[in-house]
This record gives structure tokens, C-alpha cells and sequence, in this order.
């Protein structure tokens, strides 16, 4: 029987135990337990996790894993890997496990194995892929194919730009990607500008294919082409479309025949691993794409079979779970120390906050506790520039996973250490901080004294006791991000077995869809706007009269 995770009796039990935790300082857990780097940090996959500089100790984990238990975490784990509707108010399978299912087990939807069409789209993005890479595919005119843009917005665009922009050691010489999702003209305009129509490949992304800003934009892009290779007949060697919605497709004037098919069980935020991932495969080619997919897949393994104890998406979770909800934290940091990953917080955005940013149950009850925090971040040192003050003497608890390899792209040293020395120096200071004893030491020895010395102190004092994880891996690999990608999502699903809430759908996006709806002709209308709240409408009028002055 699965018990509300607020009225259970882990719950309660934490509750407690954070009173008692609350109060202790993480300088004080280090120095009782010189054990505690090895007690608190495992490897899973190619990633090392230190979670020793977390707020926890051993009764604080298996508190946490009780709570795990009593959500019966590995029965919801198992009910999406066999093909379970979990998506419940979507009647959907949530399979991306499938998408990556390298083990090729029959994985089945309504009694059907997926795999077999999996696979197909594999061999199709594998021919299609290799095709432009080696210049068989060519444009209108018979040039090869140098840039492709690739079209989509939110799912259809965050998780190829991320993944791209990562692997940009592995991209072909001689070609260059684009990702356009702003609905401002600007961002395809700009975009275009350089570009040479009888050399670029638009791929058009999205689930639904009725999408307002991918169309839009779409729409933009084929007028450009047509108006300079003067036919419409161009289309067909310059445009090609992801999607699960074949006849939106058609009606858009793509071919289905260059068309790339993924199904509803695949959701928008857990695309990438699906025909989604084309740009991908375009710019590294699939033999590196099926390594990010083999990544993935051992990590989906890991997060089925390892021990809540050394399991590495449970405990981020769990973890997760520990500040929003006892330590009422209301934010999480991102802070990657490798410029590969400077869109990954943009992408865990999406990932964890439309997937958790939910105020009711599985059922439809609204939550008495408080779900997703707000995701953020930036590359590490760009970051320490412009918000870690708030981190070190801010009067907020942030919490913060540090993403950090050993080796990056380029084999410079000098670099090299002095990332990893900023990255290790961060986590060190956010969580030891410098007392008010320290700050006047140094202060003295600096020269201060009197009233200028006790006035300086408190300005020096950091209080730490920021908690922060760090993921150690050796190089940004094809697998081993992979491994990370599927590492947070997997992070995700786990805070939405214990909180009860459906992680994969997003009603709340849709109210704004509908609005959009009814302002649009609004804008251009010569009738008083009075439909909306005082404030919509004023707005509405003011905008028109504005751009009639
Ligand atoms: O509006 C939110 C959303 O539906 C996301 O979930 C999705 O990733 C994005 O829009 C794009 O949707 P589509 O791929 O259907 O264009």
C-alpha cells in the first residue's frame, strides 16, 4: 500500500532528524568523520559522485531510502521500462529507455515490441546522416550540404543544441549547425543572413507540428529558399521533418518520404535519443550518436538494478527531495566547470521543471508540500563573476551539483588545472566559509586593527554550509554524456514517484497557447479590446495606438 509521502512514517521521521541536522554545520560533520569523503561518494557508469559536502549522514539516508520504499520507488521504475501508461493523463507509455534500448530486448507498448521501428528510424538516420556527411545527399543545384538549421523550439530544440554544442569536438569539418526557436523574426533573420541557400538543410522538429513558434519560423525559412533558388521544387532537397504527426507534415509541403517518425511515447523533454537527435547525428554521425545512446542505456540499467545506496540517480533525487521539502530550499544550481555543457542548465530547465513543476497528484489532489525547485546555472567560472556572491553571503540555502571533468577538449594544461582548481576551490568554500575568528586573523595580518578591524569583520564572514554535490568524469565523451543526460532524468522520475505527481505531462503550458489564440487578431483589430482584465486590455490598446503614432 503507497502511502501519501507527507503522511508517512519516513516523512515524519525526517522531519525530525532535520531539526536535529539543521543546526549542525557540514565543517563539524567533516572533522567527526575523516571517512567521509570515502563513506559519501561512489562511481556509476564513467561518473564519480562526492556527495560527501551534503548536508547528511547516514540516518539521513536511510531515512531517505525508507522513503524511497515507501513510495515503492522500484515498482514505478519497472512500470515505465515494461511499457506501463504512466503518463496517465495523457494514456501514455513514457519509454525513452526504448529509444536507447541497446540490449534490444522487446520493450512493448499495448502488447507491441517498439523495438523493430525503433530500429528502423535508427537505419533511416543512419543512411540519411551518412548520405549528407559524405556529400550523396545534395541540394537543388547539386551542392553538397555545408549547414544545417534545424527548426523546433522547447524539447525539439533544447536537447539537440545542448548535446551538439557538447560534442563540437566530434562535428565534421566543413560543417556547421544552427538551431533557430525564437519566435522573434530576428533569430531567423539573423541566421540567415550568412547563410547560402543552395547549401543548407533545414530540419524542421516538432512532436506535434503545430507548433506556433516552429512554424512560424519554418514558413520563414521556406520562403527564403524558394525566393532565391527561384522553385518550389527546391523543398524537397533542402527541407526535412522530424515529427509523430505525418499528416501535419504533408500539409506543411514536406515530403513524408523525408520525413524522420517518433511516437507518442517518446515526450517532447525526452526526445533527444529519438529522430529528434538528427542534427546530432549530422554533425557527428551516428557511430557517435549510438555511443550517447549506449551512454544513456548504462545508465538506464544502473538506475534499474543498483542499490538505493549506490544508486546515482536515487540519491540525487532523494537529495533533491531533502532541501525542498526539510530544508524548504526553493532553487537548485547547475554549475558545469566544462564549456561544452554551457547549455546544459537551459536544457535541465525544461528536463526538470515542466517534467515537476506540478501542483497536484497522480490523482488529481493538490500537493500539501512543495514539488520542483527553480533550476538554474551557468558555466562555473562565468558564474562566480556574476552570482556566487549570493551563494557565499546571500541569506538563501542553495543547493548545487558541480559538473566537472578532468581533461577537457584541448589537452592545455595551463587551463586544464586552473578550471578544476576554481571548480574545487568553489565547492570548498561554499562549504567550509570563513568564521568570524578567520576573517579577523587574516584581517590582522593584513595590517587592520581598531575600529577599522571590527567594522571590516563582518564583512568578511561567509557562513557556508552551502551543500553541493560534484560529478567527476574524465572527458565529455559521446557515453559519457549520455550518461549524464540520463542521469538527471532518471533524477527527475525519482522526485516524481515520491512527490506523486506526473512527470510527463504539461497542461499548464497550454492556457497561454489558447490566449495567444484570441489576442493575435486582437492586435491587429480596429474593434475596443474588452475581453480580458483591465490590465490585458489596456496593454492590447496601448500596443495598437503605439504602433499607429
Ligand atoms: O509548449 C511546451 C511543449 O509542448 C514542450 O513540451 C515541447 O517540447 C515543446 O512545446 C515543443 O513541442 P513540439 O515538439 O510539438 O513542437
Amino acid at each position: 500500500m503507497i502511502t501519501a509521502p507527507e503522511t508517512s512514517k519516513p516523512w515524519a521521521a525526517l522531519r525530525t532528524h532535520h531539526e536535529a541536522l539543521a543546526g549542525i554545520h557540514l565543517r563539524d560533520l567533516f572533522a567527526e568523520d575523516p571517512a567521509r569523503f570515502e563513506r559519501y561518494s561512489f562511481e556509476a557508469c564513467d561518473l564519480f559522485l562526492d556527495y560527501s559536502k551534503q548536508r547528511v549522514d547516514d540516518e539521513t539516508m536511510s531515512l531517505l531510502h525508507a522513503l524511497a520504499d515507501s513510495v515503492d520507488l522500484h515498482a514505478a521504475i519497472e512500470r515505465m521500462y515494461t511499457g506501463e501508461k504512466v503518463n496517465n493523463t495523457e494514456s501514455r507509455a513514457v519509454l525513452h529507455v526504448a529509444l536507447r534500448n541497446r540490449s534490444n530486448l522487446p520493450i512493448r507498448v499495448d502488447g507491441q515490441d517498439v523495438m523493430p521501428a525503433v530500429n528502423d528510424v535508427l537505419a533511416r538516420m543512419r543512411a540519411f546522416t551518412t548520405a549528407v556527411r559524405e556529400g550523396h545527399w545534395r541540394g537543388y543545384t547539386g551542392q553538397r550540404i555545408r549547414t544545417i538549421v534545424n527548426i523546433g523550439i522547447g524539447g525539439s530544440d533544447l536537447g539537440p543544441a545542448m548535446v551538439t554544442a557538447a560534442l563540437h569536438a566530434y562535428h565534421q569539418p566543413g560543417l556547421q549547425a544552427y538551431f533557430v526557436s525564437n519566435l522573434d523574426f530576428t533569430h531567423i533573420d539573423e541566421t540567415l543572413e550568412s547563410l547560402d541557400p543552395e547549401t543548407t538543410l533545414f530540419i524542421v522538429e516538432s512532436k506535434t507540428f503545430t507548433t506556433q513558434e516552429t512554424l512560424t519560423n519554418a514558413r520563414t525559412a521556406r520562403a527564403w529558399l524558394v525566393r532565391n533558388l527561384k522553385d518550389e521544387a527546391a523543398v524537397a532537397k533542402h527541407f526535412v521533418a522530424v515529427s509523430t504527426n505525418r499528416d501535419q507534415v504533408a500539409s506543411f509541403g514536406i515530403d513524408p518520404a523525408n520525413m524522420f517518425e517518433f511516437w507518442d511515447w517518446v515526450g517532447g523533454r525526452y526526445s533527444l535519443w529519438s529522430a529528434i537527435g538528427l542534427p546530432i547525428a549530422v554533425m557527428v554521425g551516428m557511430d557517435r550518436f549510438e555511443q550517447l545512446l549506449n551512454g544513456a542505456h548504462a545508465m538506464d540499467e544502473h538506475f534499474r538494478t543498483a542499490p538505493w545506496q549506490r544508486n546515482m540517480p536515487v540519491l540525487m533525487g532523494l537529495l533533491g527531495v531533502w532541501y525542498v521539502n526539510f530544508f524548504g530550499a526553493a532553487t537548485h544550481a547547475v554549475l558545469p566547470y566544462d564549456y561544452g555543457l554551457r547549455h546544459f542548465p537551459a536544457y535541465l530547465q525544461q528536463l526538470e521543471m515542466e517534467s515537476n513543476g506540478k501542483r497536484v497528484t497522480r490523482h488529481g489532489e493538490v500537493v500539501g508540500y512543495k514539488t520542483c525547485p527553480i533550476v538554474w546555472g551557468a558555466p562555473g567560472n562565468n558564474g562566480q563573476h556574476a552570482f556566487y556572491q549570493l551563494m557565499h553571503q546571500g541569506t538563501r540555502l542553495i543547493p548545487a551539483d558541480f559538473i566537472v571533468p578532468v581533461k577537457h577538449k584541448h589537452d592545455d594544461l595551463a587551463h586544464q588545472n586552473a578550471v578544476l582548481a576554481n571548480a574545487l576551490a568553489q565547492t570548498e568554500a561554499l562549504m567550509r566559509g570563513r568564521t568570524a575568528a578567520q576573517a579577523r586573523s587574516e584581517l590582522e595580518a593584513a595590517g587592520f586593527s581598531g575600529e577599522l578591524l571590527d567594522s571590516a569583520v563582518p564583512h568578511r564572514v561567509l557562513p557556508g554550509n552551502q551543500p553541493t554535490s560534484t560529478i567527476v568524469y574524465d572527458r565529455l565523451t559521446p557515453k559519457v554524456l549520455g550518461e549524464l543526460i540520463a542521469l538527471y532524468e532518471h533524477k527527475v522520475f525519482v522526485q516524481s514517484a515520491i512527490w506523486g505527481i506526473n512527470a510527463f505531462d504539461q497542461w499548464g503550458v497550454e492556457l497561454g497557447k489558447q490566449l495567444v489564440k484570441v489576442i493575435l487578431p486582437e492586435l491587429t483589430g480596429a474593434e475596443p479590446v474588452t475581453g480580458h482584465d483591465a490590465s490585458t486590455n489596456g496593454l492590447i490598446e496601448y500596443v495598437r495606438q503605439r504602433r499607429a503614432r
